[in-house]
């Protein structure tokens, strides 16, 4: 398995406080067959974390690679923002302050949770309008969501991903949060599962649970493609697949 979501990276935002902490959610990671975590700081929050693309970027997450090989975790590190869609975003993008997953066409992006309707399509368009392709993170954590449930077709129809977190399945963000998911899920919405895991011991990184229920509840196919194939085709830059 490999989860695209994750604020690993000791530090940065309110994820891992430290190293210590960045290890020990990496051997949790590895013990439950994650083989590789995109790691996704928060990234342009206005008057919070900013973790803009830079070279300490790249050596702190080189840093933990080297840590987490010293002692012989089965895990390997790829880059990565969750980029919080601000206005003045673009502008970000266009000065190479913005980066996608792995290099990728895939840009994992979050919302104000009350964002409106009409501005998020209109922000996921000008993703789109640039080449990329936006992996919208949550989606079924957000009010415009919970208030019309068609957001969910609409975003897809414009050519954005959605990305379920674990939590929600598990019913840490709520009933309504957790109904959405399940929706999404069943209906073949969904095109990724991650953890958006932000310690060791609560909203953790951990994928094996959600997958063996998608497995037995829906069909295998479906499971491995949520948490299995459709990443790797990030990591590859290839086109996802989609039910
Ligand atoms: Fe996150």
């Amino acid at each position: 398995m490999i989860d695209i979501h994750s604020h690993i990276l000791p530090g940065l935002d309110d994820g891992a406080g430290n190293l210590s902490d960045a290890l020990e959610m990496a051997q949790l990671a590895a013990s439950s067959g994650i083989k590789g975590i995109i790691a996704t700081p928060h990234c342009n929050i206005p008057g919070g974390f900013h973790n803009y693309w830079s070279l300490s970027l790249e050596d702190d997450l080189r840093n933990l690679q080297n840590e987490i090989n010293d002692r012989n975790i089965p895990l390997t590190l790829y880059p990565g923002q969750e980029v919080f869609l601000a206005p003045g975003f673009m502008d970000m993008l266009h000065q190479g302050k913005l980066i996608t997953l792995c290099n990728s066409r895939y840009m994992l992006v979050e919302f104000d949770m009350y964002e409106s309707a009409t501005v998020a399509y209109r922000k996921l368009q000008q993703i789109l309008a640039e080449g990329l392709v936006p992996i919208v993170a949550h989606p079924e954590r957000y009010r415009f969501v919970h208030e019309q449930k068609e957001a969910i077709y609409r975003m897809k129809d414009l050519g954005a991903l959605l990305q379920i977190n674990r939590g929600s399945l598990k019913g840490a963000f709520g009933i309504r949060t957790k109904s959405i998911a399940n929706e999404i899920i069943s209906s073949y919405q969904a095109d990724f599962i991650a953890s958006d895991a932000h310690s060791q011991y609560r909203r953790t990184p951990y994928l094996a649970d959600v997958h063996e229920v998608i497995c037995e509840r829906i069909s295998a196919d479906y499971g491995d493609v949520l948490v299995k194939i459709n990443p790797k085709k990030i990591i590859t830059d290839e086109r996802i697949y989609s039910f």
